[in-house]
């Protein structure tokens, strides 16, 4: 029997974001079995997947490392005790498949030996000779299956290899799926995927991530004072902070989808780092506490503020990096947040956060392509959508068209042009405009696809442009329920 595998791992295993494969299946080009693809099928889509070449491993590294940082790469490796589970796990499901095998291999020796006998004992020269050639065939079948030394598909071996480097986990009832790398918990690795599951402290006090297991094997790897019941643990249920996963796992889980699922929270972060991105702006990074970190969707502002002054700003980093925060700040002389962040904040310094607002955040689980259409700062919840949109391997293609005047230009360009080589399904457009003309820019847009029907377009920026684009957009008959707006 050909052996399948979910979506997510396929994707993995030849190296495409998982979007291209669901769009392959709506298109024909791949079969689908519950959700499954065989990897035959997907060896023939993806010919030049090869052992040597370790697309999956080579992708993820390669986007860690040139998207989001270095940082994201410490600990890729599971630590030893889990390294053996998964390889004792395996040389258990080895030694069944040999046990299996013996059995069939003991049955067709019998079936040679009945048919000898029959051969011999049958006093019906018909029956005899259909006994011999039956016998014979069995014989030259046996001799072929046992002389053929094709080499295995190398996806089979990559995945092999997959399973003792991570663990699949899927989540029910959403049927979202992630992987469990290096020493992560299954909340970090959730997290880090871009799922918005249902946590608290991350330090097992809380019990909020309690999520339970209906099938695999978790262990425990943090301590947790928070206490489960002997009828929850009965039931399965354990704390997806505290604990990795041994092998694949399926589990029950509560997931934010929307902002409403997201209570209002309040947690004083600090200054990592205040660093020019021109004369007009700033990019100010904070970190929250590891115990006590911010919940939200890429995409939505946060309430900053410290000392006197205070700011509402679009968060410009991935709730996938949950501790490290990013803003652009423009230079406002009558903005005293703005001011403080030009003039005297330093590494270290306390801001209280609160927050998040806003719903301009992602369609979860739209089959569409993604259309982003930023201005000037309108960048900020725009890198945020796409980086969570990255994480989650969540669409076929993605688009930036980047309109910039001075003086803050692509303040962020290099980074757009490393997503641009690290991805083969992403296109980014600057445009540079002494004024910005969203109508234009829409007929530009306009022009490079000829159905933009197909998209879902989110649009950030200025007020006047914003929407000046979202009523271009509209007067061309573009669905509204598939156009999202931020003014920045
Ligand atoms: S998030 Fe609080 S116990 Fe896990």
């Amino acid at each position: 029997m050909q052996q399948r595998l979910s979506l997510s791992r396929a994707a993995r295993l030849v190296g495409v974001a998982r979007g291209v494969l669901q769009q392959k299946i709506q298109m024909g080009q791949l079969r689908s079995f519950d959700g499954m693809v065989s990897v035959d099928d997907l060896m023939q889509l993806f010919p030049t997947a090869r052992l040597e070449r370790d697309i999956g491993f080579e992708r993820v590294a390669k986007i860690q490392d040139e998207s989001f940082g270095k940082r994201m790469r410490q600990h890729l490796l599971p630590s030893q005790e889990i390294l053996s589970q998964r390889l004792f796990e395996q040389s258990r499901e080895l030694g069944d498949l040999r046990a299996h095998l013996q059995r069939y291999h003991t049955l067709v020796v019998r079936l040679r030996e009945r048919l000898n006998e029959y051969e011999l004992g049958t006093r019906e020269v018909a029956a005899a000779a259909a006994a011999k050639d039956m016998g014979a065939f069995l014989d030259a079948e046996l001799e072929a299956v046992l002389g053929e030394s094709a080499a295995p598909n190398p996806l089979e071996v990559m995945d092999d290899m997959l399973r003792v480097m991570s663990a699949h986990v899927v989540v029910h009832p959403s049927r979202h799926e992630f992987f469990v790398d290096g020493a992560d918990t299954v909340l970090d690795a959730a997290l880090r995927s871009g799922l918005a599951v249902n946590y608290g402290c991350s330090n097992g006090n809380c019990g909020l991530c309690k999520a339970r297991v209906v099938s695999g094997q978790v262990q425990k790897v943090r301590h947790h004072d928070y206490v489960l019941s002997e009828a929850e643990k009965q039931q399965g249920y354990t704390l997806l902070c505290s604990n990795t996963a041994v092998g694949d796992l399926v589990i029950e889980a509560l997931e934010s989808l929307q902002p409403s699922d997201i209570p209002a929270q309040q947690i004083v972060g600090r200054v990592k780092a205040v660093q020019s991105l021109g004369d007009e702006l700033m990019l100010l990074h904070l970190q929250t506490p590891r115990t006590n970190r911010l919940r939200f969707l890429a995409g939505q502002n946060l309430t900053l503020t410290s000392g006197a002054a205070s700011a509402q700003l679009p968060i410009a980093s991935c709730p996938c990096d949950d501790r490290n925060l990013q803003f652009h700040v423009l230079r406002n002389a009558e903005d005293g947040f703005a001011h403080k962040v030009f003039d005297s904040l330093k590494v270290g310094d306390a801001i209280t956060l609160f927050g998040p607002w806003g719903d301009f955040v992602l369609r979860p689980d739209s089959p569409r392509s993604i259309l982003f259409i930023a201005f000037d700062t309108g960048f900020a919840p725009i890198k945020s959508l796409l980086e969570h949109a990255m994480a989650l391997e969540l669409s076929e293609k993605l688009y930036l068209y980047w309109l910039a005047t001075p003086p803050y230009g692509h303040y962020l360009a290099n980074l757009c042009r490393s997503w641009t080589d690290a991805l083969d399904n992403f296109t980014y457009v600057p445009i540079a405009a002494e004024h910005g003309d969203a109508s234009e820019l829409v007929r530009s847009v306009s022009a490079d696809h000829a159905d933009l029907n197909g998209f879902d377009i989110y649009v950030a920026g200025p007020d006047a442009f914003v929407n000046s684009a979202t009523m271009s957009l509209l007067e061309q008959g573009f669905p509204r329920n598939q156009l999202s707006a931020a003014i920045v």
